[in-house]
């Protein structure tokens, strides 16, 4: 019933919907810690949280009943001119965990809308302080940043902007840190490599002109692509530049904010401090929709005198159901130190998937703290990689199916090079980090066989 239903009326995200002409769609009906369980009881280990979102695993009742607590005492009230209890003890939460002086906080519903928030607020400020001509933005090849016709224009990934050409204009691509793939006058080298590509992005502002740019978007860890973590002494650079040239620093931590790599946000894993931070996904481990933008008083302070204001606002943002699900979700960080699980356990993550460096498929295991890809390789000694044709059979042909009836839920994505992603629940040890290691072992030692 629910499959033909499903068939019939639900429309799925970035899914050919062709592939369930003849299988069946994947109905996910419940979930327990890093565990969920699909229609005919079947349990798979949710290796990537959800979407990047389960930090805190599935079942929590006192998550859920905190947002039912919120439902009965005050649903709903738009954030436009009025404050509600749980919104200002949120913001006030976040600002205090945040690095520096981001003591602002705008929320949204999603991370696209964050990611959008961030370039209006950016375009806006310009435009109050005298700069009107700062309007373009910067972001990485292959990065992700949202699909939101804004945040599409912000996002490095080819194929799913053309079909919506012409996008908002101002969005300008640099390099992104994948060392694995380094251009060869900087292979080896961390630090030269990170200075390369740090120094691309001062490059693209002289090549665009200065007084045009407005900010730089960058994940602490580019997920797309595989999870490229930022080599030694990146971060630091970039923000040279950014103060340079007057543009702001925007860390777009969707992803790696609320625990993925140990830390509350992932500048303070890298030591770096963004002008703003856009946040969602783990802020509420996906038991309510919530998103933000935490913003530098620097930043508000043009608005905080006369008529100025943010044109900008959102019917759902800062929903009262989904700010008492955050501030529980907190609650649940703090009291089973999650943050200090994954720090103690990470390293056991990385050396259980290194273990797969023995396959004659993996090419690179790489990421930070509860984030990780693998990247798939037709030949280890030169890193060939895979052509179209042959990656369409490996990832949509063999893997993405194989994995999720070998019971793991993890993603097979070519968007750069064929990678296979990992981002488990903050709650995940060694016993979930073996489970995971076993699958993928048995899979892609089949997928090998069948090349
Ligand atoms: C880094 C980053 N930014 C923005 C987004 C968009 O978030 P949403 O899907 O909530 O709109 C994502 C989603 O995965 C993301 O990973």
């Amino acid at each position: 019933m629910t499959q033909d239903r499903a068939k019939q009326n639900l429309w799925l995200h970035f899914t050919r919907m062709s592939s369930y002409a003849r299988g069946e769609v994947p109905v996910i009906v419940r979930g327990s810690g890093p565990y969920v369980f699909d229609q005919n009881g079947k349990r798979y280990l949710d290796g990537l949280s959800g979407l990047f979102v389960s930090q805190i695993g599935h079942g929590r009742r006192e998550v859920a009943e905190a947002g039912a607590r919120q439902g009965s005492e005050l649903a709903y009230f738009p954030l436009w001119s009025y404050a509600h209890p749980r919104a200002v003890e949120l913001a006030q939460r976040l600002a205090d965990l945040a690095p520096g002086d981001l003591n602002q906080v705008f929320f949204t519903t999603s991370g696209s809308e964050a990611v959008e928030s961030a370039w209006k607020l950016a375009k806006q400020y310009f435009k109050i302080i005298g700069e009107p001509g700062r309007y373009k933005v910067i972001s990485r090849d292959i990065a992700y940043h949202g699909t939101s016709m804004g945040a599409l224009a912000i996002t490095g990934l080819p194929a799913i902007k053309e079909p919506f050409e012409p996008l908002t204009p101002g969005g300008v691509r640099v390099p992104n840190t994948n060392f694995y793939r380094a251009p060869s006058f900087v292979a080896g080298d961390q630090t030269a490599f990170g200075r390369w590509a740090a120094d691309e992005i001062e490059r693209a502002i002289l090549r665009e002109g200065p007084a045009s740019v407005a900010a730089v978007y960058l994940e602490p860890v580019q997920n797309s692509g595989g999870c490229f973590p930022p080599p030694p002494g990146y971060f630091q650079r970039v923000r040279e530049i950014c103060d340079r040239y007057g543009v702001l620093l925007v860390s777009d931590e969707v992803i790696c904010a609320f625990g993925r790599l140990g830390h509350y946000f992932g500048a303070q894993r890298y030591g770096y401090q963004p002008d703003i931070i856009t946040f969602a996904k783990g802020v509420t481990s996906g038991y309510a929709p919530l998103g933000g933008m935490l913003v530098s008083d620097r930043l508000m302070e043009p608005f905080v005198e006369g008529t100025a204001t943010f044109l900008h606002g959102i019917t759902f943002a800062g929903h009262p159901v989904s700010c008492a699900v955050a501030l529980a979700n907190l609650d649940v960080f703090e009291k089973e130190d999650l943050l200090g699980n994954v720090r103690a356990q990470e390293a056991g993550f990385r050396a259980t998937l290194e273990k797969l460096g023995d396959l004659p498929i993996v090419g690179d295991v790489r990421g930070d703290g509860y984030f990780y890809g693998i990247e798939l390789v037709k030949d280890k000694a030169t890193r060939q990689t895979f052509n179209d044709d042959e990656s369409e059979r490996l990832l949509r042909g063999f893997l993405s199916t194989a994995l999720f009836d070998a019971g793991l839920i993890c993603r097979a994505d070519d968007r750069g090079d064929p990678v296979i992603q990992l981002s488990p629940p903050l709650t995940c040890g060694q016993e979930h980090f073996d489970e995971i290691e076993q699958i993928l072992r048995s899979v892609l030692t089949q997928a090998w066989a069948r090349l």
